[in-house]
């Protein structure tokens, strides 16, 4: 019911108020506040993402919930607290970082627990319930709307960390999909706001593969895509910490190439370009990429850097661009 929905709102605007006082307050919080600075956080962006910190204690903060009046079954439905198997209520964040997730309206609505010392789950998150659903939620998007209207231009993360790093250093059109992949809907939602949304995930094979789904998705719904590259395994936050804000402004967001070029290098992924046979059937697979291209201006750009590249002739890719353009119509 409603008044069940603004009751659990409620409390996780409470505990968000709570986590965020033990990081800043508490004894045990010192140690994840040292573990936010190591990271490169600062205070304001800890305070304006109110990251905060979890005690290591089972009933801490069901005690909490039920002291302010809250159900605890009821603060159990929507993710709040955990029930083991002997009817017991616990907080299943305990001893963690806590980035706390807003819907589009600012409110918390879940959470993102980071463990501080290497135990695994690295991340464990508020089960999905009705209040809280991954598949609808870009994480920031309250926060970053505003500029996302102003620039026409979203960029996409991974994870709550690449958000807040890129917050810092002044990209704050800044969204992420946390973990699931991209859905339709996120890719609606983004394309009512932007005409280009810049990719930004990881440097690794999972995030690579990422890319390229979401550049599907997104060019379905209409978008414009620009591709931010980052060295062989870094993520933003990684990158940030080690090459600067500055660098990472402009070598990574505002040089975001086109989807073809991240094409051309994802592509490359399944041939040995070494093998004669090989760097064919790569050109093939590729030109049929840049067929596919509305622009004869990008089209020709495209076949004439693979000419270079691989010493072919201008004239014979172009006839087979041509021949596979025919194919598509
Ligand atoms: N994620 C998750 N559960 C995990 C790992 C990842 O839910 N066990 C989600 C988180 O939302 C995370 C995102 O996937 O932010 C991206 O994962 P990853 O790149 O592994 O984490 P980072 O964002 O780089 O986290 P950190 O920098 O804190 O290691
Ligand atoms: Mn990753
Ligand atoms: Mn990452
Ligand atoms: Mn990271
Ligand atoms: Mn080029």
């Amino acid at each position: 019911t409603n008044s069940e929905e603004q009751s659990s709102l409620e409390a996780y605007q409470w505990l968000v108020k709570l986590y965020h006082h033990l990081l800043r307050h508490s004894k045990d919080g010192k140690e994840a506040l040292e573990y936010l600075y190591n990271r490169g956080f600062n205070d304001e962006v800890i305070n304006e993402f109110q990251i905060g910190y979890s005690p290591s204690s089972r009933d801490f903060v069901p005690q909490f919930l039920e002291k302010k009046g809250f159900h605890k079954q009821k603060m159990a439905n929507v993710g709040l607290l955990a029930t083991s198997n002997d009817g017991q209520y616990y907080d299943r964040f305990q001893g963690r970082v806590i980035f706390p997730i807003r819907n589009h309206l600012g409110k918390p609505i879940g959470f993102g627990g980071r463990s501080v010392q290497g135990q695994e789950p690295k991340y464990l998150n508020s089960p999905e319930s009705a209040l809280f659903q991954k598949s609808k939620l870009l994480y920031n998007f309250d926060l970053a709307r505003a500029e996302i209207r102003r620039k026409g231009e979203a960029v996409l993360f991974e994870g709550y960390a690449d958000v807040i790093a890129s917050y810092q250093a002044g990209v704050k059109n800044g969204v992420a999909s946390l973990g699931t992949s991209l859905t339709e809907t996120h890719a609606n939602l983004l394309r009512r706001y932007v005409d280009t949304v810049v990719i930004c995930y990881d440097a690794d094979s999972a995030g690579q593969n990422a890319t390229y789904k979401a550049i599907q998705l997104l060019k379905k719904v209409g978008c414009h895509i620009r591709v931010a590259s980052l060295p062989y395994k870094y993520d933003p936050d990684q990158y940030i910490q080690e090459f600067g804000e500055e660098s990472f402004r402009t070598k990574v967001i505002e040089s975001a190439d086109t989807e073809m070029v991240f094409f051309l290098q994802y592509l490359k992924k399944d041939f040995n370009l070494s093998l004669e046979g090989d760097r064919l059937q790569y050109v093939e697979k590729v030109i049929s990429e840049i067929a596919k291209l509305s622009s004869s201006i990008e089209r020709d750009h495209y076949i004439r850097e693979i000419a270079d590249e691989f010493n072919l002739s201008y004239d014979a890719l172009s006839q087979e661009l041509m021949s596979r353009m025919r194919n598509i119509e």
